[in-house]
């Protein structure tokens, strides 16, 4: 037994790693290069909200068949990131969180989901922030902590998504990131970051991001301010869209003013189709690097609202031409340079949290915060029970054993996850398997409106949060059937 201990410890200390990267300044920081690190990143959330089913033991990242061969197709693309939304904490997350791992890709954890006691609502908050919704947030925080590739936490998801939920919302979301941070500082051995994740809707994005950023006079390290501050991003849309039109500069000036991080948690306008991401370049060009820390394009698998890379039928993954559009997008990008810039060094000191810094009529300025809530103390003080803890561990076959077809049909025979060394994370041209390209009839670069959906103005903005406002009554329509 003794003998058999020792061998798993031992081989656990020689699994290679990702680079744990820090947050300094307004960059995220590789210790080991000194260099400013972009996310090149994917939303990841198989199945759609219906993809995170506690009661079936299903999540995102339960699977290994499926991390393996969706982490090999992301490799090949240079993605080096991937947000997971639903987590379930009690389920192992071990072979997958180690795949990515392997491959090169960081986890950017929501530690909230659609359902009931999962989330602060935009809706009421103080009805949702009770001790066991802590519990189940502090639970996804220990279940990631000990990978290290977990980059950050989000501590909430477009909760105020309009001026109507910035009345009340505000000082719940500076809460949760308070008592998570304390948890992480008192029971978690690396200080993983915490960030949120804003709804892009500018009458509330200034103020949100100022309310979130701020620090309260006299507090250097107030532990209520986020970490990171994202935003999910559909403004720029169509190939004739610029830096310009799109608003990308209006953001990137407006962001040249921040305390922390700043990346988008989600990206990739489909209105018109086909998208042919132009603004990655923009995003991974000169103007925006210095700001921004790149972005998260939403989304992996092809659902209902058509932000698909790749569909999937039962267990047979066909590629489509947005991931191929992307791929060559991609492939274009000096990865090695983008990677290798040096942080702004910026002494960064954030806003004093007062009143005044708030200017929207409406939105919430005052600074006091709610309370933890009765009996949620202890669970800080003294660590949840159960704990779950996850590990790396060995992942033994590199090679996709799932069906994975390129957009013509063809069953690709050569796919795998590419294990990098010590130290690594992914980018374009580390995995070389041949994934297909764009067909032809779909390939052009110019026009653009094919049509699909003239609706330009709001679809893409209401997109997520219109997914959490038909999720969050099923949710509670399934616990109370
Ligand atoms: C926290 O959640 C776990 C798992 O559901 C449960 O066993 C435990 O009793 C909960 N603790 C509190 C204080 O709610
Ligand atoms: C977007 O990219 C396509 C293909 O490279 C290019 O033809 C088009 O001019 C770009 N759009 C703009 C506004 O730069
Ligand atoms: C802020 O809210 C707290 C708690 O609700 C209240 O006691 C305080 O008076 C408020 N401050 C201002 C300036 O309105
Ligand atoms: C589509 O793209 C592929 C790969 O970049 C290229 O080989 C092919 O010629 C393009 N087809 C058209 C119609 O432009």
């Amino acid at each position: 037994m003794l003998f058999k201990s020792l061998v798993v410890a031992l081989a656990a200390t020689l699994v290679t790693a990702v680079p744990s990267l820090e947050v300094k300044g307004t960059d995220f920081v590789n210790p080991d290069t000194g260099k400013k690190f972009q996310i090149v990143g994917i939303a990841y959330q198989p199945g759609g909200s219906a993809g995170y089913d506690p009661k079936t033991g299903k999540d995102p990242l339960s699977h290994a068949d499926t991390c393996l061969r969706d982490a090999a197709l992301m490799q090949v693309i240079g993605v080096n990131t991937i947000r997971v939304y639903n987590l379930d904490p009690y389920i192992n997350h071990d072979e997958c969180a180690s795949i990515f791992n392997a491959a090169g890709i960081y986890m950017i954890i929501d530690v909230n989901s659609p359902l009931v006691g999962e989330a602060i609502t935009s809706f009421e908050p103080w009805t949702s922030y009770y001790a066991a919704y802590l519990n189940h947030t502090f639970a996804v925080v220990e279940a990631f902590s000990n990978y290290p590739n977990t980059l950050l936490y989000f501590s909430g998801n477009e909760v105020i998504n309009n001026l109507d939920s910035a009345k009340d919302v505000p000082p719940y979301l500076r809460a949760v990131t308070r008592d998570i941070k304390n948890y992480i500082k008192k029971n978690i051995k690396r200080a993983i970051p915490v960030g949120y994740s804003a709804a892009d809707v500018r009458d509330v994005l200034w103020d949100t991001w100022n309310y979130m950023q701020c620090a309260e006079k006299g507090e250097d390290d107030d532990m209520s301010r986020v970490d990171i501050f994202a935003l999910n991003s559909y403004s720029w849309c169509g190939p004739k869209a610029t830096y310009e039109s799109s608003t990308f500069k209006e953001l990137t000036d407006k962001f040249k003013a921040t305390s922390v991080p700043v990346f988008f948690s989600e990206y990739g306008c489909n209105t018109p189709q086909p998208r042919y991401w132009n603004e990655t370049l923009a995003i991974y060009g000169d103007k925006m690097t210095p700001v921004f820390s790149g972005g998260v394009v939403y989304q992996w698998t092809e659902e209902e609202n058509n932000y698909g890379l790749v569909e999937v039928k039962d267990d047979t993954l066909t590629i489509m031409d947005d991931y191929n559009r992307l791929k060559a997008r991609w492939a274009g990008i000096d990865w090695k340079t983008v990677q290798a810039q040096s942080p702004s060094n910026k002494k960064a000191s954030p806003p004093e949290c007062e009143s005044n810094l708030i200017l929207e009529k409406g939105f919430h300025s005052n600074f006091t915060l709610p309370d933890l809530p009765p009996k949620a103390q202890g669970l800080i003080d003294n660590g949840i029970k159960p704990k779950p803890s996850g590990k790396i561990v060995k992942v033994s076959d590199y090679n996709v054993k799932l069906t994975v077809k390129d957009k013509s049909g063809k069953t690709l025979s050569d796919l795998k996850v590419v294990p990098l060394k010590d130290d690594e994370f992914n980018w374009a041209g580390k995995n070389k398997a041949e994934t297909g390209s764009a067909s032809n009839s779909d390939n052009s670069t110019g026009g653009g409106d094919n049509g699909k959906s003239k609706d330009k103005d709001s679809a893409a903005f209401l997109s997520r949060p219109m997914m959490w406002a038909v999720a969050l009554p099923l949710a509670v329509m399934m616990i109370f059937a």
